[in-house]
């Protein structure tokens, strides 16, 4: 196995982004329903992660809703699925001093095996999807937008009608750009 695959590069934390939980389904999932813990000397942490996280989530609600409409089925068809769904935000960073090299793999190809996932802005490129025909494409993301992409459990529930996305992440490009950096931030789920 390649060597640059198996050595993680980035810093990730999990945000559980949800409301409270009866007692009853806090005890069936525990492991999916511990308290989240916040890093020391981040006292801002609790709470922009919460606004952000119910941003999120309710933008891929409606994404959600949107997507039941297109397939003529009841507009809260999937999100009453996703009720109590264990929703993460995933606020990711990369070191560059150690990491912002030309040729750098930091996600390797893969899909993520959730139902949606949403990605920021990102500071720098390095975002890439593929397409059906095996065309790679680079991912922009409009200031003050997001973007959503299908995972697998979309796939899955629609029988393949709407069609996980695979993407990686990495400096194949010029990485110029990327090294004049500090932290990077993606919210890449993988
Ligand atoms: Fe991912």
């Amino acid at each position: 196995m390649n060597t640059n695959l198996k050595k993680k590069k980035k810093w990730r934390y999990f945000w559980k982004v949800q409301k409270k939980k009866s007692e009853e389904k806090t005890e069936e999932f525990r492991t999916l329903n511990a308290e989240n813990i916040s890093p020391q000397g981040i006292p801002e942490w609790k709470e922009v992660c919460e606004d952000w996280g119910a941003c999120m989530l309710g933008a891929a609600k409606t994404i959600s809703e949107g997507v039941a409409i297109g397939l003529k089925l009841n507009r809260s068809y999937f999100t009453d699925l996703l009720e109590n769904g264990p929703h993460l935000l995933a606020p990711t960073g990369i070191d560059f001093n150690k990491y912002g090299k030309l040729n750098t793999i930091i996600a390797g190809y893969h899909y993520d095996l959730n139902f949606i996932t949403l990605h920021g802005k990102s500071r720098f490129p390095g975002l890439y999807i593929w397409l059906r025909d095996g065309r790679r494409c680079a991912v922009k993301v409009p200031e003050g937008c997001l973007i959503a992409q299908a995972a697998k459990q979309l796939e899955w529930i629609t029988g393949g009608f709407v069609y996980m996305i695979l993407y990686t992440l990495d400096f194949f490009g010029d990485g110029s750009e990327a090294r004049k950096g500090g932290a990077l931030h993606f919210n890449d789920e993988n």
